[in-house]
């Protein structure tokens, strides 16, 4: 099916079985806490996976890779010697740009899907980053394997690079539009309007590189088998995986198979798969012999994708009743020197606020760093940081409480796109989320609120984030016995995929959930877009429905009944006074169907967007500028909710982002050797227990038949949009220091306080 027009109401809607929107536990907790659910550095080939079947050609015990990677950002090696590794015990083979077999050229830059690129490995002397592999080294076992890569010995000759976004402003160039999402935009005459507006705000923020930090490290195991290759990876995108891969190493993408069946959080940083996956296939053909490999969480820093940093620069003309004339978002990021990834911190500034002039634009500063790529909801989560903060800024310039001002500025339709909204309910969100949080007590003007030594301060911000489908096609086999398998190459990123698919499956058929087995994360199953941009559930979910209203449908022509007079509830399906049991039915040989969804129109008549509204409240010390968090409360309208629990968990983690990107967040450059300073989770501080209080999420009742058949929305990025806003505002109406230089640190409280009250 594809989405052309609003969806009638469906099966999904009359919900028989009540599973749609219930707070399901995880279908796969269960084999998590045992152990069986492994990861793809656990995947021993003899054993079964979570309780299916591998099906694997391969049983032999598998060696070890350890990456040797550059110690410079940018030069030539102009020495490597392996002597020493190749004689160290257990190594089987050193693989460096001399003895690597041949391979893709990187790219192409411009690549319709930029995750399935060409990514080679060793290819030649050149360094172009730190933290590129220099060399390979497989053993016997892992410890060998990083012993022995120790004693690989290398020179280089090392260039000056450019490492500061800051400082080559000058060099800043204007990214490519895309087919879907162009790269400026301009509305009205945002000069003119500007200069007219009786309240102006002028504000430039910058936010720090961040990475995804992950649970789960980066790890590869590739095999051959007749010229085969499977390979076990964390991916989030298995077709996509299965292309690189193939681009990489110059075989048929038929050849390949992507196995993903449990992935420990992805964030982006697995949308793209890297040079671990391409270095064990390699090794693996070369060894004849099962090769596993898996990244340090150091090595992750600058071995995978981080998110760029960003200067912002925030304009809003209002006049004086608080109705907006004028918005501009600028935005400034760096990019890999080999590629072209810009941050687009201002999509959601097209979209969220009314106002007659408008422009955004964004620019890439190329540097010699690692390649900075897609991080949770990149663009918008930092993009947000800035606009949710100017707005606070005008709120107070224009004496009028935050959200009012939002209230006033609310579009009857998107402003740049001139199209209606398939549901927007900010509002709502607004609303409800003052009277849960008890907004009403804020104090509106900071210093006043006190504790002890601690000044207390309230702050909140809107959350909107884009809705997205995509194609998606799925098989589901019922058999003899009434057990239905769904199957498809989606991915599980720890989201509940497994989970929120069997609920929609089993609602639809009317069977209990134990009933369905759900077969995903393998690249050899009906392709999916995966998990990505926060389109999984919408878009593997829909490919579901509609495989399972033809299997509905077969089922009622077997029963001799139309479709619109039966019912499925039980594990049977009843209709003109005939009743009988879906294995019965089914019979011996099984009963199959296939389903898929397209995007239609749907996506270009309607804005697509979710939305939700957050609240801090925070203490900020007095004397040492230490910012605590006291309580955080989000509402979100993301159409409907498929499982309670599910998504609630999403939002929260999403929050807890929002509290990390604010107060701690900092993957920091060093200036002048072109790595990250503090690449590993001591220093590289994400909020954890002792920052996080109590954070509450809350969905309201939405229903959006645009969107797709579920009528449901993405939910895993919107969370933490805006979230670090509404912190940072938080402690501007605690202690009156506005920062605007994230990560929000005491020493950045303490300057602002003296400046305020020089001693
Ligand atoms: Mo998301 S940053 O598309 O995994």
């Amino acid at each position: 099916m594809q989405m052309n027009t609003p969806i009638a109401r469906n099966a999904i809607d009359e919900n028989r079985q009540g599973l749609i929107g219930k707070s399901v536990d995880r279908v796969d907790g269960r084999l998590k806490v045992m152990g069986l659910a492994p990861y793809a550095h656990e995947v021993q080939l003899s054993r079964p996976v979570g309780g299916q079947p591998l099906n694997e050609p391969s049983s032999e015990q598998a060696a070890y890779g350890f990456i040797v990677e550059a110690t410079i950002a940018r030069g030539t090696l102009t020495l490597i010697d392996t002597s020493a590794a190749e004689r160290a015990p257990g190594v089987l083979l050193v693989m460096t740009y001399k003895n690597a077999p041949r391979q893709g050229t990187w790219g192409p830059l411009k690549a319709k899907d930029r995750f399935a690129r060409a990514c080679p490995q060793l290819a030649n002397n050149r360094v172009a980053y730190y933290g590129q592999a220099v060399a390979f080294v497989v053993a016997q076992s892992f410890e060998q394997a990083r012993s022995a890569a120790r004693l690989v010995k290398t020179n280089y000759e090392v260039q000056n690079g450019e490492y500061e976004l800051a400082a080559y402003l000058n060099k800043a160039e204007k990214p490519e539009d895309q087919p879907d999402q162009k790269t400026d935009s301009l509305v009205g005459n945002f000069a003119t309007g500007f200069a007219q507006a009786a309240v102006q705000i002028d504000a430039t923020y910058t936010t720090p590189c961040h990475i995804h930090a992950q649970m789960e490290p980066h790890a590869s195991l590739a095999y051959w088998k007749d010229g085969h290759l499977t390979i076990h990876c964390a991916a989030q995108l298995l077709e996509s995986a299965q292309n690189a891969v193939a681009n990489t190493l110059l075989i048929a993408p038929s050849q390949v198979r992507i196995v993903s069946r449990y992935i420990g959080g992805g964030f982006g940083g697995k949308l793209p798969v890297y040079g671990d996956v391409m270095l064990s296939a390699m090794a693996s053909r070369q060894l004849g012999r099962p090769v596993k490999t898996a990244l340090t969480r150091q090595q992750m820093f600058h071995f995978t994708t981080h998110r760029s940093d960003t200067i912002q620069r925030l304009r809003l003309g209002a006049s004086a009743d608080g109705k907006l004339t004028a918005i501009a978002h600028e935005t400034w990021s760096h990019s890999a020197r080999m590629d072209d990834f810009a941050e687009m911190a201002g999509l959601q500034t097209r979209t969220l606020y009314a106002a007659p002039n408008r422009m955004t634009t964004h620019r890439v500063v190329k540097l010699d760093l690692p390649i900075s790529d897609s991080t949770r909801a990149p663009g918008e989560a930092v993009g947000m940081l800035a606009l949710e903060q100017a707005m606070d800024e005008l709120a107070e310039k224009l004496g009028l409480d935050p959200i009012e001002l939002r209230l006033r500025n609310e579009p009857s339709m998107d402003p740049e796109l001139n199209i209606p909204f398939s549901s927007r309910n900010l509002v709502a969100c607004l609303r409800e989320g003052a009277q849960r949080f008890g907004w009403s007590r804020r104090n509106t003007k900071p210093n006043q609120t006190t504790e002890g030594r601690w000044w207390l301060g309230m702050g909140m911000a809107a959350a909107t984030r884009s809705n997205l489908l995509m194609p998606s096609k799925c098989v589901v086999s019922l058999d003899s016995q009434g057990l239905l398998t769904v199957q498809m190459a989606m991915t599980d990123i720890g989201t509940g995929s497994y989970t929120v698919l069997t609920q929609v499956a089993a609602e639809m058929l009317g069977l209990p959930m134990m009933q369905v087995r759900m077969e995903l994360g393998d690249s050899d199953l009906p392709p999916t877009p995966g998990s990505g941009g926060s389109w999984g559930a919408a878009s593997a979910g829909s490919g579901l429905f509609d495989a399972c209203t033809n299997l509905r449908e077969k089922l009622a022509r077997k029963l001799g009944v139309k479709l619109t007079d039966a019912r499925f509830e039980g594990g049977r399906i009843t209709g003109n006074g005939r009743s009988e049991s879906l294995g019965v039915l089914a019979g011996p040989t099984g009963l199959q169907a296939s389903g898929e969804i397209k995007p239609g129109s749907m996506t270009k008549k309607f804005s697509q967007q979710a939305y939700g509204a957050h609240f801090a409240e925070v203490a900020v010390d007095r004397d040492t500028g230490e910012i605590r968090l006291r309580r955080m409360l989000g509402v979100f309208a993301a159409g409907r909710i498929l499982n309670q629990k599910t998504a609630q968990s999403q939002a929260m983690g999403a929050m807890i982002w929002g509290i990390g990107s604010a107060l701690h967040e900092d993957a920091v450059i060093d200036k002048r050797h072109g790595c990250f300073v503090n690449h590993d989770l001591a220093e590289y501080h994400v909020a954890s227990h002792a920052d996080v209080p109590n954070v509450e999420a809350h969905f309201l009742d939405e229903i959006d038949d645009k969107t797709n058949p579920l009528k449901i929305k993405g939910v895993g990025e919107l969370g933490i949009c805006g979230a670090g806003a509404a912190v940072a505002n938080a402690v501007y109406n605690a202690c009156g220091v506005r920062i605007r230089d994230f990560p929000l640190t005491l020493d950045k409280v303490l300057a602002g306080l003296e400046k305020a009250s020089p001693a």
